[in-house]
């Protein structure tokens, strides 16, 4: 989709379609007024045989309105004009471009952005337009042999800010916007694919190409054969079960002026299966397994936003690729695994794999003496338990970072709620064989699992995200929603002093 931003007046449009928005009950919004006016009351009259109401999501679609240069005109339901808050005015947005998708306008200039949403600038509006527009219009396809084609689909869009004043920063809103939709994009497709396709070298493949794109990158990778040398055991015992080779990618991003400025790390849980293991995990929705590689899809979205915004930060990313299977070769419970940290750790669950790989790919990082390593996981069941599907959880040990986490995530509307990472639920992750075990018992899994991860970063500020409620949908609209590309770009935004919002 091409975007756009104009300051002008509706009737002065020219254009195949014009959006505007109509409050409950039955009242104009200032431009459907501007539109009403020069119609001779041919919008308002229609109100008042009851066509529109103006209840959120409502539409109705106006052709050759009298004296309107457009082709036709939208008129979208916006709920009550106090009560229009952020998620009503996406819901909002999201409804309209479906529409416009049907309608057969190729192109449409859209003044909902210049609706009143209760705390947010045009910036904001802009942005989450162009956002929750390009995350509307997403499909993944890419497994279906007929495609199914909106025979005219929307190309071009328009929004228009209510000043000229405003034009600069509503084109920054559309750059920034663009570049989390993209990399969002990119986190949905990764995740989307099935597991017999998107295993780690596949991971490893789509790191490479975007390398070949963008100079200031570069993507290595570590193998299992390196992964011995470098004593990185726990995160080797979960993959021996499986076919598929083990196989941690990493991506460094230059772009710092200086260029031995300490990098921002980012980790992402990259299982492209997770059957349990040995300690297999029941049957039901089991398929969704393939998503636990959406923490290594969210990182590998996240470096293609920072490469399209073209920051001046330096960042590394680790994608820990693993499949985790149950086989005779497979590590069992009971197994005690040296890190590679030199801690040791009493498998008591096989299923409990991600901190294994984790603890290894944090010890990994050290190396580059990070600024600030964030890790990004679909971690715990747990926390699906405590947060559900709207929060991601947030544990950090420096309060700086879980604090700029925080502010990331509202500015983004990728929302993290920090859980605490206290002293005293460390003893229920005790061994009396190794120095811990990777199980923390029923009670507060998504901190004991965080915790287990502490133990590994002591050396850096670190913080850690469980999107295990949030990197993806159940049921009808079951997918890869793309999260947390947009909390982790925001986040590098910040960092490069590029977000008024830090
Ligand atoms: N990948 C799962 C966590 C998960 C489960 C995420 C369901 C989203 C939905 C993880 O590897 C896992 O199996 N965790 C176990 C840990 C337990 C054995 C301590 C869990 O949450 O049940
Ligand atoms: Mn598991
Ligand atoms: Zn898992």
């Amino acid at each position: 989709m091409e975007f756009s931003v104009k300051s002008g007046s509706p009737e002065k449009q020219r254009s195949a379609c014009i959006v505007v928005g109509v409050f409950e009950p039955r009242r104009l919004s200032a431009t459907a007024e501007q539109l009403d006016k020069i119609s001779d009351g041919f919008i308002s009259n229609l109100l008042r045989r009851g066509d529109l109401e103006g209840k959120p999501g409502q539409m109705l679609l106006l052709h050759h309105v009298p004296n309107v240069l457009s082709e036709r005109v939208l008129l979208v339901g916006c709920g009550k004009e106090r009560e229009l808050d952020e998620r009503q005015y996406k819901q909002i947005i999201s409804k309209t471009i479906s529409k416009l998708n049907e309608t057969g306008s190729m192109e449409a200039v859209c003044f909902l952005t210049e609706l009143h949403v209760k705390g947010r600038d045009s910036y904001w509006k802009v942005r989450q337009a162009v956002e929750t527009t390009e995350s509307s219009l997403y499909t993944f396809d890419a497994m279906k042999s007929k495609k199914d084609e909106t025979r005219r689909p929307l190309r071009k869009l328009v929004f228009n800010v209510p000043t000229r004043r405003e034009l600069a920063i509503g084109e920054q809103a559309i750059n920034h916007g663009l570049a989390v939709a993209h990399g969002t994009k990119l986190c949905k497709d990764v995740a989307n694919m099935p597991p017999n396709v998107c295993n780690p070298a596949y991971l490893a493949s789509q790191a490479k190409q975007m390398a070949e794109q963008y100079q200031k990158l570069q993507v290595r990778t570590v193998g299992e054969e390196q992964m011995a040398e470098l004593g990185m055991h726990a995160y080797l015992a979960v993959g021996r079960g499986s076919e598929n080779e083990s196989i941690m990618t990493v991506m460094t991003y230059n772009g710092a002026t200086d260029a031995n400025a300490k990098p921002i790390v980012l980790v992402g849980k990259g299982l492209t299966f997770d059957s349990g293991g040995i300690s297999l995990k029941p049957g039901e929705a089991m398929d969704e397994m393939k998503y636990d590689m959406g923490g290594a899809a969210g990182v590998l979205g996240t470096m293609r936003a920072l490469c399209e915004l073209d920051l001046n930060i330096n960042v590394v990313a680790v994608l820990a690729g693993c499949e985790n299977m149950p086989d005779g070769k497979s590590y069992r419970p009971g197994d005690i695994l040296t890190t590679m940290s030199g801690q040791t750790v009493e498998v008591l669950n096989t299923d409990a794999e991600g901190r294994l790989v984790l603890c290894d790919a944090l010890t990994y990082v050290e190396q580059f003496d990070p600024d600030v390593v964030i890790d990004t996981a679909t971690l715990t069941g747990a926390c699906v338990i405590a947060l559900g599907k709207h929060a991601t959880g947030m544990l950090a040990n420096q309060n700086s970072l879980a604090h700029d986490l925080t502010a990331a995530g509202e500015a983004s509307g990728d929302r993290c709620w920090r859980l605490p990472l206290w002293d005293d639920y460390a003893d229920q992750l005790d061994s009396p064989f190794a120095d811990m075990s990777n199980l923390g018992g029923r009670a507060a899994g998504t901190i004991t699992a965080a915790l287990f991860l502490s133990k590994f970063t002591k050396k850096y500020h670190w913080a850690h995200l469980d999107v295990a409620g949030t990197a993806w949908n159940s049921g009808a609209n079951k997918g890869s929603t793309g999260r947390p590309v947009p909390i982790l770009t925001q986040y590098l935004l910040g960092r490069a002093g590029q977000s008024s919002v830090e």
